[in-house]
Order: C-alpha cells, then structure tokens, then sequence
C-alpha cells in the first residue's frame, strides 16, 4: 500500500503567482530579463552576419531593444514597482540555440540564414509574450502598462515582418547568384 502523502499543489508554496496581478508581474520580470539578455545577444550576432541588410536590421532591433527595457521599466513603475529580472528559460534556450547554429554554420549566406531563424524565433517569443501581456493588462486595466506593451508589441511584429522580407529577397538571391544552394535554404 501507499502510504507516501501526496506533494502540496505548487499553489500553496508562497512563491507562486495567487492571482492574475500577481502572474502579470511575473511575466513582465521575465520578458524584462529576456529583453537584457537579447542587448547582451544582438551585438554577437551583429558581428558573426554578414548581409549588410541584416546587419542593418539586427542593429536597429538592438537600438528598439534597448527601448523595449525601458519601456518594461516605466510598465513596473505604473504600477508602483521597481523593474526586477527572473530568468526567461524560454529565451535563454533560444539564444542558446542561436549560438549553437552559428558555430555550426560556415560565415556567409547560411551563417546568414541561420541567424535569421535564431531572430525570428527571438521575434515570435516576443509577439506571445507581449500579446499576452496586453491581454492581462486590459484586464486588469492597466491602462499605462497596455500603451506601453501595445507599443512594444507593434515593433516586435514589425521587425519579425522585416526579417521575413530579408530571408525572401536577399537569401533568395543569393541561391540565384549561386553562392547559396537552394537546398541550403529548407532549413529556413
Ligand atoms: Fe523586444
Ligand atoms: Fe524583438
């Protein structure tokens, strides 16, 4: 017979999030580390592309993404709180990733290729997370903080549209020019 108690629900530990308030603020310090983190990423990134129009492109999401900081740090002081980090395992695994394909690849078109799929996925956490976070926000009608993620949420998308256009147009014409084979590009 079995005699072993069951495990207390993580709902009566005193860290976890009790209501949706709480939650809220959970996930702004997590996307708050992940957004640090990416202005510690973009600049590796930067140097291991060599598309000018994607050097470009990741040189101004690195000058948005310092925007996006202190836009998550007057989200927490509308709401009375000092803007506090908690590691975000979900950005931390793609960066992770990220590195891994760009010591993986050879410098150049696919290099290239692979750090546009390391960003747009950088992207796509984003645009949930922020959607998310605009719901909750609404919700709890957090008008102040809902402006402020609205306007973070619409640059995301944006840059994810960009990045797009960059593996369409450039990487595409690159397999035209024969520097990039276009089995190359399935991996995208
Ligand atoms: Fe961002
Ligand atoms: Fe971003």
């Amino acid at each position: 017979m079995d005699t072993k108690k069951p495990k207390s629900p993580k709902s009566e530990k005193s860290k976890v999030a009790k209501n949706l308030k709480e939650f809220f603020i959970d996930s702004l310090k997590d996307i708050y580390w992940a957004e640090n983190a990416l202005v510690k990423t973009l600049p590796k990134m930067f140097d291991q592309a060599t598309d000018q129009k994607l050097k470009t492109a990741i040189k101004d999401h690195l000058a948005q993404t310092k925007e996006h900081v202190t836009r998550l740090e007057q989200v927490f002081e509308s709401m009375g709180l000092k803007a506090e980090g908690k590691k975000c395992l979900a950005m931390d695994g793609i960066i992770k990733e990220g590195e891994e394909i760009m010591e993986e690849t050879a410098e150049g078109p696919v290099r290239d290729a692979g750090i546009i799929a390391s960003a747009q996925k950088v992207e796509h956490y984003e645009i949930a997370t922020y959607g998310t976070l605009a719901a909750f926000a609404k919700t709890l009608n957090e008008r102040t903080a809902l402006d402020l993620i609205l306007k973070t949420l619409g640059e995301e998308k944006k840059s994810d549209c960009l990045l797009s256009t960059i593996a369409d147009t450039n990487l595409n014409s690159q397999v035209v020019d024969g520097k990039l084979q276009s089995k190359d590009l399935n991996a995208v």
